[in-house]
């Protein structure tokens, strides 16, 4: 019986990466995406090593559009044995610079948007007693840092999300997993978004810039996607897979650092390291 594999946000990045890497392994793989006219580059790469791998349109804020890619992957293969919940997306800007209504948007795609395709995707899996869900979360679902807090904020909602469905669902057979990638090199930061409500004279526009540099010069250095999909297809082939995969040695070093220090020890190095 062949595996059917799902992953969001597949136009770009790591989602682009983790799709080509279930192909790979044999998973029939549905590559999502909320426009298709952006899948040319996944598509090239799948016809050259002759992988097997469906575009399927999927707007991860849109309820419509999450049951309607479940309903054709059913109504095809009958059965889904890997989600992926990869898109998302960031916002620079402090507290204060940011509207309600931004912060909103940015919990709706990186953490409500996972909660439905999860509610969508696990009855499937419960019926079929196995599958697993792999949540991208990052290394700042775990460690705070000011210019960016509504990215943050979502990411360590969705990686006490997953720390719930770990118990909620291994008795129905599902594996949840989470991936805490350092900085990766994709177009996540030229797609962050700089809020509208961010003023030119904003007492946090050094901190907001400060972070922004170092961030987009990290970036430059980056982690490539690949080596996030080859944690993913790691972690999943686990019979029993751990809560948490940090991937990069950025990611493993402020991870480290964490665990050893207390909460005040750590605040202070990351000041003198960041900032
Ligand atoms: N890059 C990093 O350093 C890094 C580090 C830690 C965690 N992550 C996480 O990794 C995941 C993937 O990011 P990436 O680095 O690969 O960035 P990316 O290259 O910008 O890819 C993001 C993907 O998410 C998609 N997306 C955004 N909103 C969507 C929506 N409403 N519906 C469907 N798809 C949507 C984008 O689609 P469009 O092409 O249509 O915009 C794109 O395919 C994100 O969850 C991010 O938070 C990234």
């Amino acid at each position: 019986m062949q595996k059917i594999a799902l992953v969001t946000g597949s136009s770009n990045g790591i989602g682009l990466e983790t799709a080509l890497a279930l192909a790979r392994e044999g998973y029939h793989t549905y590559a999502s995406m909320r426009d298709t006219k952006k899948a040319a580059e996944l598509l090239n790469s799948a016809k050259k090593e002759g992988l097997e791998l469906s575009i399927i349109q999927l707007d991860v804020d849109r309820e419509e559009s999450v049951k309607s890619a479940i309903s054709q992957i059913m109504s095809e293969k009958q059965r889904i044995d890997i989600l992926v919940n990869n898109a998302g997306y960031g916002i620079f800007g402090c507290l204060e610079d940011l509207t309600l209504d931004e912060m909103r948007q940015q919990f709706e795609t990186n953490f409500f948007a996972i909660a439905r395709l999860i509610q969508t995707v696990s009855p499937i899996m419960r019926k079929q007693q196995s599958g697993t869900i792999v949540n991208i979360s990052s290394v700042a679902g775990r460690i705070g840092f000011p210019g960016t807090p509504a990215y943050i904020s979502s990411k360590f909602a969705l990686e006490g999300l997953s720390e719930c469905l770990r118990y909620e669902l291994s008795p129905f057979g599902i594996n949840v997993i989470i991936i805490e990638p350092g900085v990766i090199k994709t177009n996540f930061f030229n797609a962050m978004r700089m809020p509208g409500s961010q003023k030119p004279d904003s007492p946090y526009k050094e901190i907001t810039n400060k972070v922004i540099g170092g961030i987009k010069m990290m970036a430059e250095m980056g982690t490539p996607p690949k080596e996030v999909a080859d944690v993913i297809i790691k972690a999943i082939k686990e019979k029993n897979p751990l809560p948490r995969y940090p991937v990069g040695n950025d990611a493993i070093m402020f991870l480290e650092a964490k665990k050893m220090k207390t909460d005040i020890e750590f605040e202070n190095y990351l000041k003198k390291e960041l900032f």
